[in-house]
């Protein structure tokens, strides 16, 4: 079948190549030249592992190929995805303006029935917007659908994600789109066999919502838990080990840490607040969520401040910076807290990460980078760990206390164990363990 897919981030660009390598035929609009133009040449203008050699064999295959104009994506394909970014705006709530622009110029192009699809995360009754806007936009009288279908797919794990979905979740009001929406996705259902769900359109958006916020909610779930643990003097990793064996729970997303970041949590919760709270509902308990992930990062810096007594001066070795491993991305990510404050207390500042230094230093320029974390961390007074990036859970703990001034970690990810660290003579804290 053939697709088309508007925008190239993370979900279109992932929903794309893998669209194509199921059998179908995609084409990839971007109305960002510069990034069309990466693609066509092969290059990723995202880091994801394994999507460059996908892109590269699919466009070698002629199944999957680039475009800025959206007249051409409208008028090549029946279904229409659309995944364009849709960044927070004023008091939290998501700009819908992409979608809207999308959904006025596919409106404008379309010359026969067409699905269009919302792929990116949006608030609940956006699909009525699009609705509206599209038939106040056609030229003619040319019959059309909406649907909703939400992607749960992680940055880092996001080709895996897409070809191994728990679900597939579409939310449709005409038979029409959900038999198409069916026929696209039968090869992955047949091949991973996974569930396929068919609601309406509110229930679809709502679906991913739900989610993302349930997850948020269980990360600060824990973490909350991992500052009663400090203060019991109880291990929030054995607590969580417990909880986790209850299959009603479930061991994921239990990791007790410096709090979610990324450009989906922290913007998907604040939207659903902001969205309740129009609709006549006060989330109070997403807004406990938010609340604990930003004391978190708080906490975190007492420790630090506790630990140097003065941080003025100081050498502080950073390692990583993206808001989670296997990702160049950072957004929202606890190294954009962090950093600043102890620039502005006057910290020497020594960063280390494996693939976002280039990303960071846009958005911080003059900082000082190394190449590896030992080199990051010479003569440092301490070490913070914001990432847990596989280079520094295998760091030769002796080494690296060797070539600290002072041997102090200070982790943001229970990378260590306590133990451990403390047997080789580091002063080591960590979240929730005593
Ligand atoms: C998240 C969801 O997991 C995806 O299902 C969803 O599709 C995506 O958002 C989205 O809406 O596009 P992602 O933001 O890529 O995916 O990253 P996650 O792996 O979920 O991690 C988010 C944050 O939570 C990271 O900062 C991570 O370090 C933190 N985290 C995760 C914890 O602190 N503890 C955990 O146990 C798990």
């Amino acid at each position: 079948m053939k697709i088309t897919i508007v925008g190239t981030g993370y979900v279109g660009l992932v929903t794309g190549t893998c669209f194509a390598e199921m059998g179908h035929t995609v084409l990839c609009v971007d109305n960002d030249e510069s990034k069309i133009k990466m693609l066509k040449n092969l290059e990723m203008p995202i880091y994801e592992v394994g999507l460059q050699e996908l892109v590269a064999k699919n466009v070698a295959e002629k199944r999957l190929s680039f475009t800025t104009s959206i007249q051409e994506g409208t008028e090549f394909a029946e279904a229409i995805f659309i995944a364009v970014g849709t960044p927070p705006g004023y008091r939290g709530q998501a700009n819908l303006s992409y979608v809207e622009q999308v959904g006025r110029q596919v409106a404008e192009s379309m010359t026969d029935y067409r699905l269009l699809v919302e792929k990116s995360t949006v608030p609940v009754n956006t699909g009525e917007q699009l609705k509206r806007t599209i038939a106040k936009y056609l030229r003619e009288d040319i019959p059309f659908d909406v649907a909703s279908n939400p992607e749960f797919l992680k940055e880092g794990t996001a080709l895996e994600d897409a070809f191994k979905p728990d679900r597939i979740v579409v939310g449709v009001e005409s038979e029409r789109a959900g038999t198409l929406l069916r026929k696209i996705y039968q090869p992955l259902i047949d091949k991973s066999g996974c569930k396929f769900l068919q609601m309406n359109i509110a229930s679809a958006e709502l679906t991913k919502h739900a989610s993302n916020s349930f997850l948020a909610t269980k990360i600060s779930f824990i973490n909350a838990v991992a500052r009663v643990c400090e203060l019991a003097g109880a291990d929030v990793e054995q607590v969580a080990h417990g909880m986790g064996l209850d299959l009603r729970i479930g061991p994921q997303f239990l990791r007790a840490g410096v709090g979610y970041g990324g450009s989906c949590f922290p913007k998907d919760v604040d939207a659903f607040v902001h969205l309740a709270d129009q609709l006549g509902y006060n989330f109070q308990l997403l807004k406990e969520v938010q609340h604990i992930n930003k004391t978190q990062r708080e906490f975190m810096m007492q420790k630090i401040q506790h630990e140097l007594w003065v941080v003025q001066g100081k050498k502080i070795a950073v390692l990583g910076l993206a808001f989670k491993p296997g990702t160049d991305d950072i957004r929202e990510a606890p190294s954009l807290y962090f950093i600043p404050q102890l620039m502005e207390a006057g910290a020497k500042l020594r960063l280390w990460d494996p693939i976002a230094q280039e990303n960071f230093n846009r958005e911080h320029p003059g900082l000082k980078y190394y190449d590896t974390p030992l080199a990051c961390a010479e003569g440092a007074d301490l070490v913070l760990i914001l990432t847990d990036w596989p280079e520094v859970k295998e760091l030769d703990l002796a080494k690296l206390k060797e070539t600290m001034r002072c041997p102090v970690i200070i982790d943001g990810r229970n990378t260590f164990n306590p133990q451990t660290v403390k047997e080789l003579g580091f002063t080591y804290e960590s979240v929730g363990r005593p």
